[in-house]
């Protein structure tokens, strides 16, 4: 099997729970991974995925189970942690929207949008889930992985949290911190036009001092 990268590692490390469900699985790594850990079910939506999955499965002798599912709506109701990795936040938050009945039933959700953060992330916000844990991480571009879980209260947060997320904001993430220098130091070269969002990342980087 090989090396999880650095990404898939951490997001391994958030597990809470016995029976998980990597969503989109493609190489099937994490979902291997995960097998020393409990009852691992791995899923892909598409018929070529699908059977690449199923093939890599039986090459490992794994017991991980395969699903040709479409996002969470059909889940087994055993499945306590939901790994949804690796897609657009776009794709994660129509996943999310579609599961709406599931998600009252899903104790934690690891996810891991490559783009549109702020859809998932508001998402579940507005969905009674809350971030506990979690961090950006550089993998060819950056990416927010954070495990959410149920939260009794109304989750109340402001426009900074709603983009990068409460605990990455409230723990001053290292890797948000990267990401908005890396786009600060982008804007710069740029120059013209670009005003307000140089002062926007300034201000925001200002919570790191
Ligand atoms: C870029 S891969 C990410 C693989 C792995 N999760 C990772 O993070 O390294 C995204 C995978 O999600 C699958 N996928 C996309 N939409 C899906 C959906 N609605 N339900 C299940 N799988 C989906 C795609 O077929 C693809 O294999």
């Amino acid at each position: 099997m090989s090396k999880l990268s650095f990404r898939l590692n951490y997001a391994l490390s958030l597990k809470k729970g016995n029976v998980f469900l990597d969503v989109g699985s493609d190489h099937a790594l994490l979902a291997l991974a995960l097998e020393e850990e409990g009852k691992v079910y791995a899923s892909e939506n598409k018929i070529g995925p699908y059977s690449t999955l199923v093939n890599t499965l039986k090459r490992n002798g794994s017991n991980v189970i395969p699903l040709f599912l479409d996002g969470i709506k059909d889940i087994p109701d055993d499945i306590e942690c939901v790994y949804i990795l690796g897609m657009g936040g776009r794709t994660i938050e129509k996943i999310l929207k579609e599961g709406e009945e599931k998600l009252k039933k899903i104790k934690y959700l690891i996810i891991s949008p490559q783009s549109d953060f702020y859809l998932p992330i508001t998402f579940l916000y507005n969905h009674g889930f809350i971030d506990e844990e979690g961090t950006y991480i550089f993998e060819k571009h950056y990416y927010p992985v954070l495990r959410f879980s149920h939260y009794d209260k109304r989750i109340v947060y402001n426009d900074d949290e709603s983009k990068y997320s409460i605990s990455a904001i409230k723990n001053r993430d290292g890797g948000l911190k990267n990401l908005l220098l890396t786009k600060l130091a982008l804007f710069e070269k740029i120059g013209e036009d670009k005003e307000n969002e140089i002062l926007e990342l300034r201000r925001l980087l200002k919570l790191w001092n």
